[in-house]
């Protein structure tokens, strides 16, 4: 069986007194009660440790939204999977759309990130999903089906697939319920097909973009949807804390 897993993601949102009472507020909303899921929050870097000191002693995990491929080195602005792990972290984004598009990283960039998590016990959640026009040119599972391919560690571990369609991202629309499930389905084969069935059964596979309390009923219904990546509903906990009610 796999867990469903929450994960809120902040991007580049919150300074310290607002992202300190967000995570007070999703500690004491999500502390007292086993959750029929997990939860786990990626704030921004400078976040990490208020975060971190807020949500100690609760279930919430802690994750960061980026890390570089290298172990340390010359790499002015950057941050390496061992300092995410040494504040705590648990979990690491890679390769969110944002970045894909705003940084220009590649596929196999984001393998080389995946690779650098894995060396520092992190657990990468790797991020794929078609524009707009590559939808509509109906060439959704293949786009998806390449950045798998291309994206996923080569090296043993575990991993988590967020499927994000690009056009879903922060717009307040989604995909029907059957393209959700035509792509998770795709997804779970490709996984299975590269890691064997047993380990191909047990990653989980995230659906993000536009997930909100009111819908995530329904996506979070959808065979092989183990969870959701949020991102604009995350920076409220009671929102948050409705869509992890909702997997139950
Ligand atoms: P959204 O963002 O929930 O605001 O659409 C999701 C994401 O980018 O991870």
């Amino acid at each position: 069986m796999r867990r469903k897993l929450i994960a809120g993601n902040w991007k580049m949102n919150g300074l310290l007194a607002s992202g300190r009472g967000l995570a007070r507020d999703l500690a004491a909303q999500l502390g007292d009660q086993p959750p029929a899921c997990e939860f786990l929050v990626c704030p921004p870097f400078h976040l990490l440790v208020p975060v971190a000191e807020e949500i100690a002693g609760s279930p919430v995990l802690l994750g960061a939204q980026d890390c570089h491929s290298a172990e340390k080195g010359a790499h002015t602005g950057d941050v390496s999977a061992a300092m995410l792990a040494d504040l705590g972290c648990s979990h690491v984004i890679l390769g969110h759309s944002e970045r894909r598009a705003d940084h220009g990283e590649s596929n196999s960039l984001v393998r080389a990130k995946a690779e650098a998590a894995f060396g520092a016990a992190l657990v990468p959640v790797i991020c794929i999903g078609e524009t707009e026009d590559q939808r509509q040119a109906g060439e959704a599972l293949a786009v998806v089906g390449a950045q798998i391919a291309g994206s996923l560690p080569q090296a043993e571990g575990e991993f988590v697939v967020a499927y994000e369609p690009v056009w879903a991202i922060g717009s307040g629309r989604t995909p029907t319920r059957d393209d959700v499930g035509d792509v998770h389905g795709h997804i779970r084969t490709l996984l299975c097909d590269r890691l064997g069935d047993a380990r191909g059964r047990a990653i989980r596979i995230l659906y993000g973009g536009s997930v909100k309390a009111a819908n995530a009923g329904e996506l979070l219904g959808i065979d092989q949807v183990d969870g959701a990546l949020v991102g604009g509903a995350s920076l409220e906990a009671s929102e948050f804390r409705a869509i992890g009610t909702a997997c139950a």
